[in-house]
């Protein structure tokens, strides 16, 4: 069997050669002349294989007059040059043959064309068939190649950091525990606390925030690495930005300052765009049109232009004195919420951000405190319409300061390994995590976090 992909088909000369195609119905349309009009996709490509089926096949009573939305199918036949609008080729039918059914085409949950995207969060096990989900999942994709291609032309290594972990990098405690005791009734100890020694791990284990402690220690040895995996965070945060489980790409490199790590995450973000103007042309066509109508020509135009650099002091001041009323407050000191990050991108400077030097207060225990003594080398890409897409810092190198900060947390013991990097052969070093879904959703125009993830686990909502 000669059997092509959709989007192999749209791209072939039509000479009337035979092929054979399979895939599910998007629609049917029949003509008063006895012919019907079937669009089949296979999710290989954004558009539809035009199929014409007329009533001299056997089954055209019988099979294709019952086909709709979401039928599986396999057609032979011919393929030849279209005269419609909207497509170069199409074919024309010799054999139509049903695969699977729709049990009941009126109750077939997402029959219907539009469906608002709450509603498809409901059936996100029958979303993907829908345009929108077809296209988010390739670009997806593509990205998700991207970045491993970025990486592997510049000599990264990837690192497969763990899941199970058990240090809280980020020191935010929003912290998933792993463990095999009853929950419910948990041995305890003679002092009346829960028994952590009789667990899995003898201690107390967690799904990891970030990979950034264990990817150092490969940086450390192999100079240019990144992780690329899921990440988990307990945040009770039910926003558009915010999942419990998302991806996360962190480069680290050794012998790396601040400013190397702002240059990478530019460069890299810009290659991305590109990339998936490039390869996702037909998806990113239907994002400009249905979900966002400034998508394409706002990431064109990032992808051309540089990225403003701005301390966090500078921002403060300008926040100050923006005349915009926020929710919640603003001054040296304070970490910026969404609302700042958003002016800051969208309305004063219109591309994305990397904003640099953050009080030392407000930022975790691994960055590099600078000569000021008030601030750490920390960064953070702001997008427009999105906020932070970016967080990373050159790291603390020298065990003394680190070891101060360690102290203070209560860290001491528990990192000791992680003190061993700096005790034998300490180099400075970077890196940052890039939030995946929170890239897709900027490159795409798409508004909710929720939407850019297969399968979205969030607070009190994980049914698939
Ligand atoms: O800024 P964060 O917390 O940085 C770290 O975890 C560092 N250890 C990374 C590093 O330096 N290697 O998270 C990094 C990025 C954020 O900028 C954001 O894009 C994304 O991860 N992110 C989330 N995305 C979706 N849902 C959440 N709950 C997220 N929390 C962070
Ligand atoms: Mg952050």
């Amino acid at each position: 069997m000669n059997k092509i992909d959709v989007v192999e088909l749209l791209a072939t000369s039509p000479t009337g050669q035979t092929v054979t195609v399979q895939g599910w119905v998007r629609s049917r349309r029949d003509s008063k002349a006895g012919l019907s009009f079937i669009a089949l996709y296979d999710g290989t490509c954004f558009d539809t294989l035009q199929v014409i089926a007329g009533k001299t096949l056997d089954n055209y009573q019988s099979d294709v007059q019952r086909l709709s939305s979401g039928f599986a199918v396999q057609i032979t036949g011919t393929l030849v040059a279209s005269e419609g609008q909207g497509q170069s080729v199409e074919v024309q039918a010799t054999q139509v043959t049903i695969v699977g059914e729709v049990d009941d085409p009126e109750q077939y949950p997402i029959a219907k064309k539009r469906h608002t995207f709450e509603y498809l969060r409901q059936v996100a096990h029958l979303r993907p068939r829908t345009n929108a989900f077809g296209a988010i999942s390739r670009v997806r994709s593509t990205l998700a190649s991207s970045i491993h291609r970025y990486f592997s032309e510049r000599r990264f290594q990837w690192v497969n950091t763990p899941l199970i972990t058990t240090s809280d990098c980020e020191g935010a405690g929003e912290l998933f525990r792993v463990s095999t005791l009853d929950a419910l009734n948990p041995p305890k100890n003679d002092a009346g606390k829960v028994d952590f020694d009789k667990d899995f791990f003898a201690r107390e284990a967690y799904l990891t925030v970030s990979g950034q402690l264990n990817a150092e220690s490969y940086a450390l040895a192999l100079s240019k690495v990144y992780t690329f995996g899921p990440t988990f965070r307990a945040e009770n945060s039910n926003t558009s930005r915010h999942l419990a489980e998302f991806w996360m790409v962190e480069p680290e490199m050794a012998f790396a300052d601040l400013d190397d790590n702002a240059a990478l995450a530019e460069d890299f973000l810009t290659y991305l765009f590109k990339a998936v103007l490039e390869e996702r042309e037909d998806d990113m066509a239907f994002f400009a049109q249905r979900i966002d109508k400034d998508a394409l020509t706002r990431l064109q135009h990032v992808a051309e232009s540089s990225f403003e650099r701005m301390d966090y002091s500078e921002a403060i001041v300008l926040l100050e004195k923006s005349g915009k009323s926020f929710e919640y407050p603003v001054s040296w000191g304070l970490d910026l919420q969404s609302e700042h990050e958003r002016w800051l991108a969208e309305e004063h400077v219109g591309r994305p951000i990397i904003l640099q030097n953050y009080p030392k207060e407000i930022k975790a225990f691994y960055m590099r405190e600078n000569d000021d003594g008030k601030t750490v080398a920390a960064m953070d890409v702001l997008a427009p319409g999105i906020g932070e897409i970016i967080g990373g810092s050159q790291r603390e190198e020298r065990l003394s300061v680190l070891d101060a900060k360690l102290a203070a947390r209560g860290l001491t013991e528990e990192l000791d390994w992680y003190r061993d990097l700096r005790r034998y052969g300490s180099a400075p070093h970077s890196g940052f995590g890039m939030g995946f879904e929170r890239v897709l959703n900027y490159i795409t125009g798409m508004e909710n976090i929720r939407d850019a993830i297969p399968f979205p686990r969030v607070p009190r909502s994980a049914p698939f």
